[in-house]
């Protein structure tokens, strides 16, 4: 099929890289030349694993293209995948107004049979208001679908080759046909193709991720709860998990969740719950309990070193808001390194690939260190915000050595707190003894 993709970001690149592997012709859109310059030279504007390669290998089979000419790209297309940026808003709502922007230039050169298909994360109701917008602009009735995406970044290649299901939101069964011709190569696997309403559709996008941000929330509140009364999170943890109607993904205690979807797309729930007349009781806690979690190691460093931080070093091990990527939209270690800095500590920060992202925002109030054991030589103590592999087993003998005292905070509960005892450090970490 010839698919066009409007929105080269995380999420439009990734689609329209994936259908052009499957061998669909496949021409992703920007506004940003700089951006399309750079990819057609084969550079890749985000860290994705696996990404760099495949659109490399599509490119040369010629199976996929990148312009800035919207107009010359939906002139052929059959289906057009709009994927662009749907950020916060002032009231926390989403910001749609790149995607009216792209609606109101791409209707007059729609073919009449294209199927319009949003990718991006909108509001429920938003490919109703396109289709009117459509109706609007070329005086006929457009199919408009909506096929959420659920991919984690990271491992964004893998999820999207093979999805646990496809959602779409169609008002005609010969659109959801479509689709399902499309996605046909990535279901070998016997998992399902769901097709329901476009509301259904876009609301099962935010109730997936509202879902997975409480499960966050509560067990941090969880953890808090074990720390105050003498409990394990761990062990709490397999004591539920083994109960398979809680089981174990998602339940794992930390510095709070961050990222591009998590954050955003709670408030924008929560916003059109507020639009609709409904108090929106879980989702603000849901928040209020993942804003607080993200200080809980600056909590913990208050409550060792006391409230002034002057003349100590800090090392932080994890810029990146989870690993195996390089974004930093919302992540914990930023809030974490806000507050040393405002307490007047030196920081001392590694990440293996968020570094220059964190450097373009902080410049050099920061010290940058290439190598992890760089960041922690002469630290009075570390904090791990970000559970990279790296950091999963360091040398510890070096490590006190290095450290001018031998204190942890271990945001992501990396290590065994007894050995850690054992070893000679002190160790705090989340919903687990300190010792
Ligand atoms: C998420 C959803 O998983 C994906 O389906 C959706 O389409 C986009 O948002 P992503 O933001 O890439 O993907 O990250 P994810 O791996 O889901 O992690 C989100 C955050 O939750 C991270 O900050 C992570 O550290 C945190 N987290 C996750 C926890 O704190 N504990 C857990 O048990 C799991």
């Amino acid at each position: 099929m010839k698919i066009a993709v409007v929105g080269t970001g995380y999420v439009g690149l990734v689609t329209g890289t994936c259908f052009a592997d499957s061998g669909n012709e496949v021409i992703c859109v920007d506004i940003n030349k700089a951006k399309v310059d750079a990819l057609n030279r084969g550079e890749i504007p985000i860290y994705e694993p696996g990404l760099a390669e495949l659109v490399e290998h599509n490119v040369e089979a010629k199976r996929l293209k990148f312009t800035t000419d919207l107009a010359a790209a939906v002139k052929t297309a059959e289906i057009v995948y709009l994927a662009v940026g749907t950020p916060q808003g002032a009231d926390g709502a989403a910001n749609l107004s790149a995607l009216w922007s792209v609606v109101e230039t791409l209707a007059p050169h729609l073919r009449t049979d294209a199927v319009v298909v949003t990718k991006s994360t909108v509001p429920v109701g938003t490919c109703a208001r396109i289709t009117s917008m459509l109706r609007e602009f070329t005086g006929r009735d457009c199919d408009v679908a909506s096929n959420p995406e659920f991919l984690k970044e990271g491992a964004a290649i893998e999820d999207f080759m093979k999805p646990d299901r496809v959602v779409v939101g169609v008002r005609r069964q010969e659109v959801a046909d479509i689709l399902h011709q499309l996605y046909e190569p990535f279901l070998r696997t016997e998992k399902p193709f769901l097709s329901m309403s476009p509301e259904s559709a876009e609301m099962t996008k935010y109730v997936a991720n509202a879902l997975l941000s409480t499960k966050i929330s509560f067990i941090n509140e969880m953890a808090n709860l074990c720390e105050r009364m003498g409990g394990d999170i761990n062990d709490v943890r397999r004591g539920i998990g083994h109960d398979s109607r809680i089981g174990f993904a998602f339940l794992f205690p930390g510095v709070g969740y961050g990222g591009s979807c998590f954050p955003k797309d709670v408030r924008a729930l929560e916003a059109m719950a507020i639009q609709h007349g409904l108090e929106p009781t879980i989702l603000r806690a849901v928040d209020a309990v993942n804003e607080r979690q993200k200080s809980v190691i600056a909590s913990k460093i208050e409550q060792h070193f006391g409230a002034e931080l002057a003349g100590k070093t800090i090392a932080v091990w994890g810029l990146a808001f989870k690993p195996r990527t390089d974004d930093i939209r919302e992540a914990p270690a930023l809030t974490l390194i806000d507050w040393l800095l405002e307490k007047g500590a030196k920081v001392r920060v590694h990440d293996p690939e968020a570094m220059n992202n964190v450097r373009a925002d902080y410049g050099d109030k920061l010290a940058y260190c290439d190598m992890r054991m760089d960041a922690i030589d002469g630290a009075d103590a570390l904090c791990i915000m970000t559970e990279w592999k790296d950091y999963h087993s360091p040398d510890f003998a070096e490590m006190y050595q290095l450290l001018k005292s031998p204190v942890i905070f271990d945001g992501r509960n990396l290590y065994e707190p007894d050995r850690m005892r054992r070893r000679g450090y002190k160790y705090f970490s989340i919903g687990r003894p300190t010792v």
